[in-house]
């Protein structure tokens, strides 16, 4: 399963970028936002810092306009994947830029019959939002069954299932058991997903222990100061 971070905060991606966990990025208009910085600006810094495709979402919602902000997004880096919505102009928008050798994410997915048409339309990922469905009262993760169970039975279809709207490591957990290949995930639910009380526990009795017996790995002047 490949991880992305769902987040346009800079800090927050150098930080878990550097454990090599981290294989792309998604951003939507409302993360931009709440980053506070120049949409370009920011999409640039994020495409240096992570090599994986990065997420950027069209704010128009005619074809027209959406092809030609898809284009332009494309151009910021060789790692953008232009985001277009799951309506009938994103549709055409993402055929469009897909035919163009361009990668598109097809967001905002509510529905099995929705993946269909962006699989049709040659997207490179499906971005079902498990956790709006779950704020319906709906089962978001029963979507996911549905789509990689239909993408999997015609192997014409090249669409990643990319699990977004993520809220807990239970969303992440239960895509991967399907099958998923992507759940792009907020910063806190990645750390919530190694840590565990038991094992930080077991840890330090391990080295109360190794304490004990006086010996150490490296020398004095090899350890460096954490
Ligand atoms: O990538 C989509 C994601 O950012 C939406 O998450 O929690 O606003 O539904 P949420």
């Amino acid at each position: 399963m490949k991880f992305f971070i769902d987040t346009a905060d800079i800090a927050e991606i150098r930080d878990l970028a550097e454990t090599g966990l981290v294989d792309g990025i998604t951003t939507n208009p409302s993360l931009v936002a709440k980053s506070g910085r120049d949409f370009f600006e920011v999409l640039k810094e994020i495409c240096e810092v992570v090599p994986g495709p990065v997420s950027a979402e069209v704010t128009a919602t005619d074809f027209e306009n959406m092809l030609s902000e898809g284009h332009a997004l494309a151009k910021l880096a060789d790692n953008i994947a232009v985001k277009v919505p799951l309506t009938v102009d994103g549709l055409k928008t993402c055929k469009a830029l897909s035919d163009d050798g361009i990668k598109v994410n097809v967001t905002l997915c509510f529905s099995a019959a929705q993946a269909i048409l962006a699989a049709k339309a040659g997207a490179a990922f499906i971005s079902p939002f498990v956790g709006r469905l779950d704020d319906t009262g709906a089962d978001g993760l029963q979507l996911i069954a549905e789509i990689v169970e239909i993408y999997n039975a015609y192997p014409e279809f090249q669409t990643e299932v990319l699990v977004a709207s993520v809220r807990h490591v239970g969303h992440v957990i239960e895509s991967a058991k399907m099958g998923a290949d992507v759940a792009t995930i907020p910063p806190a639910v990645l750390r919530a997903m190694y840590k565990h009380p038991l094992t930080d526990k077991g840890l330090d009795a391990f080295l109360a222990d190794w304490a004990k017996t006086g010996q150490s790995i490296l020398g004095k002047d090899e350890r460096r100061s954490a």
